[in-house]
C-alpha cells in the first residue's frame, strides 16, 4: 500500500501513531505536577523500563501537556559523557529568563539568573563542559561555593522561588537518567529534597533503564522514599492489537483478526517491535484489509530491519570480550541469569568476570534485576545474540583448553525473531 500514507513510526523517541496504554501513568503525572505547583507534597515519578518501550514517547508527552497548563518544563537526556551541570545550566537559564517575563516574578528570577552566574563560574574548573550565557553578574556568595551539592540546592531554591512568584512550576524533564554520575545523582536529589522540605515548586520527571532505582538508593539512601518508579512494560494484548489498528483505521485500512493476533504474537507487546511489524506489514500488503499473510511476508523484513537498526547499535558498542559475555547470556535464554551460571557457560571464574559485568550494565546493556542476576535491557536481545553470533566458536576464543563440558542447551525458539536459525544460518542481511 501508499508508502506514503504508512502512518507507523519506529525510531528512538518517535512519537507513535497512536500513544495506548499509559493513559493512567501519564494522569498520573499530571496529577503530580499540579500538586508541585501547588507547593503540595508530592514524590517525583521516575519511570523504570527496558529499551524500547516507550519512555521517551512518555516523557515527551507528559511535557507536552505540562507545558500546556503553563509549567516551565526544561528537557534532557543525559549523554554518558556529558556532566549534569553542564546539561542543567542552560535549560536553568531558559526558564529562569521565560519566568523574568512575569512582571511579579522578575526581581526572583533575576535573582535565579546571579545563582546561575556564580554556580556556572565556581563549578567550571570542575566541569568543563558547562557553557551558558550569563545575563547578570554573580552575587558573591549565592551558589558559587565550588561544591556541586551546596551550590546546586541553593541554585534549584532560587529558581522553585521564582517559580512560585509566577505561580508556576518548574519541572526537570531528565531522559537517559541512568547515564548521570553518582555524585551528581546524590547532588540532584539533595537540592529536590530540600525544595520539596520548602514546598517550593521544582520537581524532577525522570526516565531511565531498569538499573536507574538502584543508582538513586546509593546515590542517597533515602531516595526510595522521595521517588515513585512506576515500570512502562511491554503493553497487554488488547493495548498491543490497539496500537496497530488505530493507525491504520486513521487511514481507513482494515487489519484482519488473525493478522493482529500474529503481530502481537510476534511482538510480545513491546512498543518498538509493534511500530516495526505494523510498518513492514503495511508494506508488504497490496490492499485493504491487511491478512496473515502479509504479516507473515513482514515478519522477515521487519526483523530483518531491527538487526540493522534497534539492536546492532547497542551490539557495536561492545567490545568483543563483551560480546561474548552478552552470549553466553543468551545461550541461557532470555534471563535473568545468576552469574555464576554465565561464568559457567564462558568456563570462567565467576570473580573474574566482575569488572566486564559493571562496565556493561555502565554501558546500560545489562542490569541486576536482584543481587547477583543479570538480565538483558534489551527486550529479545538474546534472539538477536544468537542470530549474530550463530553456532559454538564464541566458546572457545581466547580459551587455553576449550571445552564443551559446561554446554547448556540453546533454548528453544519461540518466535519469528528467533526464526533464522540460531545455529548455523547468518543474520540477515
Ligand atoms: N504506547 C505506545 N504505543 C505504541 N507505540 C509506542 C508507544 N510508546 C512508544 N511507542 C513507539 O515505540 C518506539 C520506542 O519508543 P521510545 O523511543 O519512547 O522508547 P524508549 O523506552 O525511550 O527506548 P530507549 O530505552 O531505547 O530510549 C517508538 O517508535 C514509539 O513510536
Ligand atoms: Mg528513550
Amino acid at each position: 500500500m501508499d508508502p506514503v500514507r504508512n502512518p507507523y513510526a519506529p525510531g528512538a523517541g518517535t512519537p507513535p501513531p497512536a500513544l495506548v496504554g499509559r493513559d493512567d501513568i501519564r494522569d498520573r503525572a499530571i496529577v503530580a505536577i499540579e500538586r508541585v505547583r501547588q507547593g503540595r507534597p508530592t514524590k517525583s515519578l521516575l519511570m523504570v523500563g527496558l529499551r524500547g518501550v516507550g519512555k521517551t514517547v512518555l516523557l515527551d508527552s507528559i511535557r507536552e501537556s505540562a507545558e500546556q497548563i503553563g509549567i516551565a518544563t526544561l528537557r534532557m537526556e543525559a549523554p554518558e559523557d556529558r556532566s549534569l551541570p553542564a546539561l542543567l545550566s542552560p535549560q536553568l537559564r531558559m526558564a529562569l529568563l521565560k519566568i523574568s517575563n512575569t512582571e511579579k516574578a522578575r526581581d526572583y528570577a533575576r535573582r535565579g539568573l546571579r545563582a546561575l552566574a556564580g554556580f556556572a563560574r565556581s563549578l567550571k574548573l570542575k566541569y568543563e563542559d558547562i557553557e551558558v550565557g550569563f545575563d547578570f553578574d554573580p552575587e558573591p556568595g549565592l551558589a558559587d561555593n565550588g561544591d556541586l551539592e551546596q551550590d546546586l540546592t541553593v541554585l534549584l531554591e532560587a529558581v522553585g522561588t521564582a517559580a512560585r512568584e509566577a505561580d508556576t512550576a518548574v519541572v526537570l524533564f531528565i531522559d537517559e537518567l541512568q547515564y548521570v554520575d553518582e555524585n551528581q545523582l546524590a547532588a540532584l536529589i539533595t537540592g529536590l529534597h530540600r525544595c520539596a522540605q520548602r514546598g517550593l515548586p521544582v520537581n524532577l520527571l525522570g526516565a531511565g533503564l531498569p538499573q536507574l532505582r538502584g543508582r538513586m538508593g546509593k546515590a542517597k539512601s533515602y531516595a526510595e522514599r522521595l521517588f515513585d518508579f512506576p515500570e512502562i512494560a511491554a503493553l497487554p494484548r488488547r493495548e498491543a492489537a490497539l496500537a496497530i489498528t488505530r493507525p491504520a483505521e486513521n487511514e481507513g485500512v482494515q487489519i484482519d483478526q488473525d493478522a493482529v493476533d500474529a503481530i502481537v504474537m510476534e511482538t510480545r507487546g513491546y512498543p518498538y517491535f509493534l511500530q516495526e511489524w505494523g510498518k513492514h506489514a503495511w508494506d508488504a500488503a497490496q490492499q485493504s484489509p491487511i491478512t496473515l499473510a502479509d504479516v507473515q511476508t513482514a515478519s522477515a523484513t521487519a526483523v530483518a530491519a531491527l538487526d540493522e537498526s534497534f539492536f546492532r547499535v547497542r551490539f557495536d558498542r561492545m567490545t568483543p570480550a563483551e560480546k561474548r559475555y552478552l552470549r553466553a547470556m543468551a545461550a541461557l535464554g532470555p534471563g535473568p541469569h545468576r552469574s555464576g551460571a554465565i561464568a559457567d557457560c564462558l568456563d570462567r571464574d565467576v570473580t573474574t568476570l566482575g569488572v566486564m559485568r559493571n562496565k556493561i550494565i555502565a554501558k546500560g546493556m545489562i542490569w541486576s534485576p536482584n543481587h547477583g542476576e543479570t538480565a538483558f535491557t534489551v527486550p529479545m536481545f538474546d534472539e538477536f545474540m544468537r542470530r549474530m553470533m550463530p553456532g559454538d566458536s564464541w566458546r572457545t576464543e581466547h580459551r587455553a583448553s576449550p571445552s564443551s563440558s559446561t554446554v547448556s542447551s540453546e533454548p528453544q525458539q519461540r518466535s519469528l525473531l528467533s526464526q533464522p536459525d540460531a545455529k548455523d544460518s547468518k543474520p540477515q542481511p
